[in-house]
């Protein structure tokens, strides 16, 4: 167990509900691997720049008919096991995704279905690639607040359907999978210490999919504009990127009196090695204690923050009653961070 001490933000405002715990992670990326070099001969770039410039080597590409939904109901079965919970006992699931299997029913639903979660309410929510963070948030309360005993939260992105496989500015970064928790309160843990979740809708244009919502519904011409897929102001998205995981991560730690030091493990977003990297140089955190996997899977938007948890607990890098500091940012903006004791 942890000997570190730290102040309970909830107990400041007369909080006097059930701590929450993640009780079991678990993940799924597709089968299909795209190399650097499959890469080199779709558009014009180098396994040289985009390892140099991103840190990524490989992603993985969902099948045709494997879709946001499938990827999600696999990534909960796992959390599930590692949880020990049932289907039936699941009381809501929120599932994160800019990618869903349709504009409506909510893919939330769908994984309903196809876990057969027949008690479970479902919705889902967008907020890009800070998806993780903002569901773990959100459900938290139901679980803290007694409302549900058992929540279920997933991140999962089909961003390969999204991408300008033509645009090398973007096409290079992104990957499919999924990534899920399961929340309830385990007696005698405090669990989630405190979140906080951020957005700035001004610079909504840095990175956005314009077509195929109300303001541009699907036209022959919104299609050969290419408005259908995501588009990226590269550099400004990586200076925002950078300013507000560490302030975020900054406020969670203050506001608990913990040192990044007593930190076991940050899992930032897996956008860009650069990007971590800067991101644990300024919170002055060592090396061992950030964990990266994004040479292996690129950027899988809200799914990133999930399959990376996953691995680390999977891998022994996270033990019952370490500090895990979980801090994300994407499109919106938004952002969030979120301080656990494992
Ligand atoms: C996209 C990103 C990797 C580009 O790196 P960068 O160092 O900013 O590179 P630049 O934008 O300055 O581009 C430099 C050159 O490389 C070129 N380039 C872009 N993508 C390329 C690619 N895949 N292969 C080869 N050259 C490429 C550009 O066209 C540009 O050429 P030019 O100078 O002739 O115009 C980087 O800005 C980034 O990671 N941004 C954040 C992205 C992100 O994480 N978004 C999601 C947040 S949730």
């Amino acid at each position: 167990m942890s000997t570190t001490t730290f102040t309970n933000p909830r107990a400041k405002h007369n909080f006097v509900g059930h701590s929450c715990s993640i009780t079991g992670v678990g993940s799924y990326v597709p089968e299909r691997i795209l190399t650097n070099a499959d890469l080199e001969k779709m558009v014009e770039t180098s396994d040289e720049w985009i390892t140099t410039r991103t840190g990524i080597k490989e992603r993985r590409l969902a099948a045709a008919n494997e879709f946001t939904s499938d990827l999600a109901a696999k990534a909960a079965e796992r959390a599930m096991a590692m949880a020990g919970v049932t289907a039936a006992q699941i009381d809501l699931i929120i599932l994160a995704t800019i990618t869903p299997d349709m504009p409506f029913p909510s893919t939330a639903c769908l994984v309903q279905q196809k876990l057969g979660a027949h008690r479970a309410a479902a919705f889902d929510i967008e907020a890009a690639c800070s998806g993780f963070v903002y569901a773990l948030d959100i459900g938290a309360r139901f679980v803290e607040s007694g409302a549900h005993e058992t929540v279920l939260i997933v991140g999962a992105e089909k961003m390969s359907s999204v991408v300008d496989w033509t645009d090398r500015n973007t096409c290079v970064l992104f990957g499919d999978g999924a990534g899920a928790a399961v929340l309830r309160h385990r007696p005698g843990a405090r669990g989630l210490l405190t979140a906080t979740l951020g957005s700035d809708g001004s610079k909504a244009g840095l990175l956005e999919l314009p077509g195929g919502g109300s303001a541009c519904p699907a036209t022959a011409e919104s299609v050969a504009g290419r408005r259908h897929f995501l588009r990226m102001d590269g550099k400004e998205t990586f200076k925002n990127a950078v300013q507000a995981m560490v302030s975020a991560s900054n406020e969670v730690l203050q506001r608990c009196g913990v040192s990044i030091a007593e930190v076991r493990c940050v899992i930032p977003h897996q956008a860009n090695l650069r990007i971590l990297n800067a991101v644990g140089e300024r919170l002055g955190a060592v090396d061992e204690q950030v964990f990266v996997n994004v040479a292996r899977y690129g950027n899988t938007s809200a799914a990133s923050v999930g399959i990376a948890l996953d691995e680390a607990v999977r891998g022994g890098r996270i033990r019952r009653g370490d500090l895990v500091l979980l801090v994300v940012f994407g499109a919106g903006l938004t952002w969030g961070a979120a301080l656990l004791e494992w």
